[in-house]
């Protein structure tokens, strides 16, 4: 089973943003998580464009953006243009998610799609067979740092479910408040991917605290 360790680049420093992209680059991490907030479907706002090209000029492994703002298809060109290999819209955010997702795939990258903490895995029966990831928020979208949902372990079982039932192979993403105290339970009831922002970059060695958490899902 697909394991994977991404951190999110939010909670890097963003005035040494070409050293911690190298450590993720040296160290056991996967994926690079790219956090992307408007202000308006989150109350926050992070990076956008100019950013992510800058990031993408250096970082040397996959490029998991993840798009907190509304009306996401005008930009679904753009952040692929930058790099972007998989790219995650919300379901919240989505008025025809279907078409959205086809979109995102035919520009040529893979498909996710995020769950706030209240949104039910049942809403995506009709259309996960065409989902390569599903992203469960394990926090209210809109800030790094911010504590653990207990709820996440059972949602993600009930995915891991609809996954099976479906017989497709889409990934169980999780999104927040990750660390080694619950990574290796959240893969037990059938995560993929784990994102963690804070846990790495605000550790005392980023790289060891990487290839801790790839030891604990492992
Ligand atoms: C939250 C973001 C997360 C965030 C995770 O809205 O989507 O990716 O960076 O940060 P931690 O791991 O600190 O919860
Ligand atoms: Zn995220």
């Amino acid at each position: 089973m697909t394991r994977k360790i991404a951190p999110s680049l939010l909670a890097a420093d963003f005035a040494h943003l070409q050293r911690d992209i190298e450590m993720v680059n040296h160290s056991e991490a996967d994926w690079f998580h790219l956090d992307v907030m408007d202000g308006v479907f989150v109350p926050n706002i992070s990076f956008g464009m100019p950013v992510i090209k800058a990031i993408a000029q250096h970082a040397h492994k996959t490029l998991d953006v993840h798009l907190m703002i509304v009306d996401p298809d005008r930009y679904i060109n753009t952040f692929i243009d930058l790099g972007a290999n998989v790219l995650t819209v919300h379901y919240e955010a989505c008025a025809h998610l279907h078409r959205t997702i086809q979109a995102i795939k035919a520009n040529g990258a893979k498909a996710g799609v995020a769950l706030n903490p209240h949104t039910s895995v049942d809403l995506l029966e009709d259309c996960i067979t065409e989902i390569d990831l599903v992203c469960i928020m394990s926090v209210n979208p809109g800030f790094g740092g911010q504590s653990f949902i207990e709820n996440t372990y059972d949602k993600v079982s009930r995915l891991k479910t609809l996954i099976h039932k479906k017989n497709t192979n889409t990934l169980i993403q999780i999104d927040g408040g990750v660390h080694s105290g619950n990574a290796k339970r959240l893969v037990e009831v059938g995560a993929n991917v784990l994102v963690a922002g804070s846990f790495v970059f605000n550790s005392e060695n980023p790289t060891v605290t990487i290839a801790n958490l790839k030891k604990e899902i492992s």
